[in-house]
């Protein structure tokens, strides 16, 4: 479907250093980024180490389509829609479970957690009918990229590899973190409702600009050296991988400290297991390495942030609320490290956190400040004279240059012209 000539036009909203307010306040526009983004893309849906056992399960989203995602009884990952096909309850109203069957509560239909239709109450009212038209709806395309599980509502497209491209080094980045290169995400989640369109949450993630501002106070209270990695010294990076992906990169920030464990705000004498592990499991050299460049600050378009310590999806509800739903990262083999991962979570991004209630301040705001009518534009200009390509061929530039934020517009825009 081509956009040409028909409102809203896309050409015209997206520019290379601009775009048009009312991308993150039209309602139609909302309608339609489900249909060309959420239901078509891959999605980042939820981690395998969420669902370890068989018939484990999740409810998760996908977009605002509340999804299943099923380690079922034959030991498969699934991703069910999380509707009766019979006449349309929601199945599910647990968070998450074990079973190897859902049963319906408005009639009792009972479902295999494959998704086949297991029997009918007083099943002498379905005399002739076949079960197998009666299938739960499943998401076509299920694909999982060490541990993290993606879906994706069209039938074809580019792979989920293809789809990562560059960013598949920072998931493999953050993986080496842990002793045994894998993730255990088990501390539960928050949800974080915002008043707020999901593009903006989206265009912060990796914003560089604005910390040493919305957080100035909580670097201050906590006496924090962060600060300095968003100023004008910083010799940090903001990335584009391409896909809308990006990156702040603080690993030359940490890399010209020289401390393991400094991305932490700690010492490997604090941590004195976690690092026995790390060295038992990739050698001195390696671990110390690991530990200095420590774990990414990545936003996978359109819904995976993965911010240090914790990572976060974005489900947006309609044009002006977001769900964050958060949770702290946890390495396998990792039990000294995990608890303080949970700790510096509680303190940032939970119920009384300080940092998570700064952003939320300023996504609302932001919202409230598109509405109005003049000036119409967003402006996106920062850093543009000294953007480059790095090694890999990403355009990198400054710690506060607006570089995702472009590239972020640049693949809307393709989505959603395609
Ligand atoms: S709606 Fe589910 S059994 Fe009737
Ligand atoms: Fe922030």
């Amino acid at each position: 479907m081509k956009d040409t000539g028909s409102f809203p036009d896309y050409h015209r909203l997206v520019e290379p250093t601009r775009v048009h307010s009312s991308l993150y306040t039209d309602p139609e526009i909302f309608q339609q980024e489900l249909d060309r983004i959420w239901y078509r893309t891959w999605v980042y849906v939820g981690h395998v180490s969420e669902v370890p056992n068989r018939n484990d399960y999740v409810t998760k989203s996908i977009g605002p389509t509340p999804v299943l995602l099923v380690h079922d009884r034959k030991g498969e990952i699934r991703l069910l829609l999380n509707k009766c096909p019979h006449r349309g309850n929601q199945l599910c109203a647990y968070r998450e479970g074990n079973r190897a069957s859902f049963t319906c509560p408005y009639h009792s239909w009972t479902f295999s957690n494959t998704g086949e239709l297991a029997g009918y109450a007083y099943a002498d009212g379905y005399e002739g009918a076949s079960k197998s038209d009666f299938s739960l709806g499943r998401v076509p395309r299920v694909a999982i990229y060490r541990g993290f599980v993606f879906g994706s509502f069209a039938e074809e497209g580019p792979s989920l590899e293809e789809h990562l491209g560059g960013a598949k080094a920072s998931i493999d980045q953050l993986l080496d973190n842990s002793p045994e290169g894998e993730l255990e995400l088990t501390a539960g989640f928050l949800q974080h409702r915002t008043k707020a369109n999901w593009k903006f949450m989206l265009e912060n993630e990796t914003d560089g600009y604005h910390p040493a501002f919305v957080h100035g106070s909580v670097f201050q209270v906590t006496d924090s050296g962060i600060g300095s990695l968003y100023g004008p010294d910083s010799t940090a990076l903001t990335r584009d991988f391409g896909n809308g992906h990006t990156e702040f990169d603080l690993r030359p920030e940490w890399r010209r400290i020289g401390k393991p464990m400094n991305w932490f705000g700690t010492t490997t004498e604090r941590l004195p297991e976690y690092v026995a592990a790390m060295e038992g499991a990739y050698g001195e050299e390696r671990a110390r390495e690991i530990m200095i460049d420590g774990t990414p600050h990545i936003m996978i378009f359109p819904n995976l942030f993965i911010a240090e310590i914790q990572l976060f999806t974005l489900q947006p509800i309609s044009v002006d609320e977001t769900i964050q739903h958060v949770t702290a990262l946890g390495f396998k083999g990792a039990p000294d490290m995990n608890r303080r991962l949970r700790q510096q979570t509680m303190g940032s991004v939970g119920p009384a956190g300080l940092l998570l209630a700064d952003d939320t301040e300023m996504y609302e705001r932001n919202h409230r400040g598109a509405s109005i009518r003049d000036p119409e534009w967003v402006t996106l200009t920062r850093g543009l004279h000294r953007e480059r390509r790095d090694e890999n061929g990403y355009l990198v530039a400054h710690s506060t240059d607006e570089v995702p934020q472009r590239g972020i517009w640049r693949h809307y825009q393709n989505l959603m012209t395609a």
